[in-house]
């Protein structure tokens, strides 16, 4: 079954409960947290402290995406806080063999993420051990930026690369995802979708949310 993942970096955090109850209400299935440290990235978001927060409100598994320097030294705080995924950057980690097998080890789903200018290709030898491919469709920082197209095919190749490598990651994609392009995403192969603006900025996160859900529960048609 798709995922959906709102990312409540979009949304209004003088009410994170409630609205964090609106997409529940909506049928999401993921918490998606954004972590930005305004280094690896130029912006600053938040950490585990709100992660820790958004874990004793839902129920929901939280899937948190690491934009930060040397993400193994936050890895613990970020799975002892209610992670149920923790991804990484491909370009910020040499290691990521080690750190994916550690996200593990702490009880994690371990995931590994690529910027829009990283091929799909670099993921090859590091296919097997993921438990998520997470494609970015922006490049990372900010919400409310548009989706680069050429990202379609980077799905496609990702697909093609699990089957190629008989790994069974998720793919995910985040960054710029609304109810236009939702269906084009779906049909290249994408199996989680991280929304933040769309959902969050709407008049009726709910409704919204709901509309997501369906989109991305219909039949899956592969273009290849
Ligand atoms: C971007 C973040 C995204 C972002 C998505 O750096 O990783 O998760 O919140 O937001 P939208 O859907 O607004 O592009
Ligand atoms: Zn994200």
């Amino acid at each position: 079954m798709p995922v959906l993942a709102p990312s409540i970096l979009a949304s209004d955090f003088t009410n994170l409960s409630q609205q964090i109850r609106l997409v529940e209400m909506g049928r999401a299935d993921w918490i998606h947290c954004d972590i930005m440290d305004g280094n690896f990235v130029p912006n600053i978001s938040f950490g585990p402290i709100i992660v820790e927060a958004v874990k004793r409100i839902t129920k929901l598994p939280v899937d948190v995406h690491l934009m930060i320097k040397n993400p193994d030294n936050y890895i613990e705080n970020f799975i002892t806080a209610g992670a149920s995924i923790v991804s990484i950057h491909y370009e910020e980690d040499v290691h990521l063999n080690r750190t994916l097998s550690r996200i593990k080890e702490l009880g994690a789903k371990a995931g590994v993420v690529i910027n829009p200018s990283t091929p799909v290709n670099s993921l090859k030898d590091i296919a097997e051990y993921a438990d998520l491919v997470l494609i970015m469709s922006v490049n990372p920082g900010f919400g409310g930026q548009t989706f680069i197209k050429n990202s379609l095919r980077k799905i496609k190749e990702a697909v093609k690369l699990r089957g190629d490598m008989n790994a069974n990651f998720i793919i995910e994609v985040d960054g710029g995802i609304d109810l236009k392009n939702v269906s084009n995403i779906l049909s290249a192969g994408c199996d989680a979708f991280v929304i933040g603006s769309s959902i969050f900025k709407s008049e009726d996160i709910t409704t919204t949310t709901l509309e997501f859900k369906n989109l991305i529960s219909s039949e899956k048609k592969i273009i290849t």
